[in-house]
């Protein structure tokens, strides 16, 4: 019994024996990982669990950081990449239970920094709540009211604070909209709830695999993750916790940490392959470590029980209250839809085959809902990319990123 026990114990154990705590942190294959002390293509990357401002220092040395104030009282960072004389001046929005780190977070070949080589004034942008906007004029984060907010709120009040602030502030003219995920939702409530301004200070927004109704994802893996938010909000009631993804939380430093040492990092793909489409192949080995040292910002439990009621009742609505407060707020019995026939500037939609996220089928509903003139530029529908490949697949600039840069060049 004894010798089962520990011959048990050895086998979960025997992984961590091959992966000392030396210095190395990343490897460009996945079988390196297992011997990380003994691979040659093993190295140690700085950028693992080092935070954003350093690491946009270390590879631009070009950065600022602005704060912005919205209409409700939050204070947001943005962090800017400078550059003199830009080709034009372009905008990051994250997405879900995530920060501006997303855009940096590919080593030296990061989103943020390819546009920025390119000849653009970059700026990344953070939702209220998430690591880099924890504060308000009146509440602090232990206060209920802070976590007040769904996805109208960072559609409505932050970004057109972030986009009003970088046009003032670079005196450039428009500027360029890129969103992903919850980025590209918020920024169509943006865009269709505020259409005269949202036009004004935007030449493009380009929405990279927006979640909105949901109607066609329901084959997916949302169908089993989506009940969770509805667990997660009785739970807040019981506990009086308003947030998800606690940065200084217990359960996130343990999953980095544990990450960072388990050398079987082909698990993690298959278990993001299953979740977000399958393409196991696609995931560069390099950012393993980079990706799950920084995934995680906190968020409100209202944003992601109002991603549970669009996918319930397939529609990209307002929050959903029930019938009495929803008189009170909205005036209707059910919250209002968002207003896409309403938008004027140029949308660029982008999204993927192999994204059962972000389904293609929905997106291409929300496509057909926009205006005509809206779709000037038309669409990028890419191929073989999942929900996570957007940043972090091996194909994700010659299949994305490049021909973005493409079509701006050609505006
Ligand atoms: C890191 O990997 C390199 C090979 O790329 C190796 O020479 C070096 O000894 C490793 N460092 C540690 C601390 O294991
Ligand atoms: C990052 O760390 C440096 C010290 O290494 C510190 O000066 C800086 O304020 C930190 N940045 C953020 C955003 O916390
Ligand atoms: C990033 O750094 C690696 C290793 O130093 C180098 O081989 C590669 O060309 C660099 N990539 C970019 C885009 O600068
Ligand atoms: C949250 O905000 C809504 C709408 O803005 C408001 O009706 C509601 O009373 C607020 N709830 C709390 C707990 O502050």
């Amino acid at each position: 019994m004894v010798f089962k026990i520990a011959l048990h114990l050895l086998l979960v154990l025997l992984p961590f024996i091959f992966v000392p705590f030396n210095s190395n942190n990343s490897c460009s294959n996945y079988l390196s990982y297992l011997f990380i002390s003994f691979s040659s293509d093993c190295y140690h990357n700085p950028d693992v669990n080092d935070n954003i401002t350093n690491i946009i220092q270390r590879h631009t040395n070009s950065l600022e950081t602005h704060q912005v104030q919205t209409e409700d009282g939050y204070i947001l960072n943005l962090f800017r990449i400078r550059r003199e004389n830009p080709r034009g001046v372009i905008f990051f929005q994250h997405g879900v239970i995530d920060d501006a780190r997303c855009w940096v977070n590919q080593y030296n070949d990061s989103v943020a920094f390819l546009f920025w080589r390119a000849g653009y004034d970059v700026w990344l942008g953070n939702n209220r709540g998430n690591l880099y906007a924890k504060k308000h004029v009146t509440w602090k984060p232990s206060d209920g009211e802070f976590w007040n907010f769904s996805l109208l709120e960072v559609g409505y009040y932050d970004l057109d604070a972030s986009v009003e602030y970088i046009k003032t502030t670079t005196s450039e003219g428009k500027i360029i909209y890129v969103g992903l995920s919850m980025g590209a939702t918020t920024g169509l409530i943006y865009a269709s709830m505020r259409p005269a301004k949202s036009f004004e200070s935007l030449q493009i927004m380009i929405s990279i695999a927006p979640c909105t109704h949901f109607m066609y994802a329901t084959d997916s893996i949302v169908k089993y993750i989506a009940p969770l938010s509805d667990i997660m909000q009785r739970y807040n009631k019981y506990t009086g916790i308003y947030s998800f993804a606690r940065n200084d939380g217990l359960p996130l430093k343990f999953f980095r940490l544990f990450h960072q040492f388990f050398p079987f990092k082909k698990y993690l793909v298959y278990l993001l392959s299953v979740c977000f489409g399958w393409t196991p192949d696609e995931m560069d080995p390099n950012y393993a470590n980079l990706m799950v040292s920084h995934y995680g910002s906190e968020t409100s439990i209202k944003i992601i029980v109002h991603f549970y009621q669009m996918y319930c009742q397939h529609r990209f609505q307002a929050y959903d209250y029930g019938e009495v407060k929803n008189m009170e707020v909205y005036g209707s019995k059910r919250p209002f839809l968002f207003p896409l026939k309403k938008i004027k500037l140029p949308v660029y939609m982008v999204y993927s085959d192999s994204d059962i996220f972000s389904y293609y089928k929905d997106n291409e509903v929300v496509y057909n809902d926009l205006p005509e003139e809206v779709t000037m530029y038309g669409k990028l529908v890419v191929k073989g990319l999942n929900h996570v490949d957007y940043l972090y697949g091996k194909h994700r600039n010659q299949r994305l990123f490049n021909k973005i840069l493409r079509l701006l060049d050609s505006l």
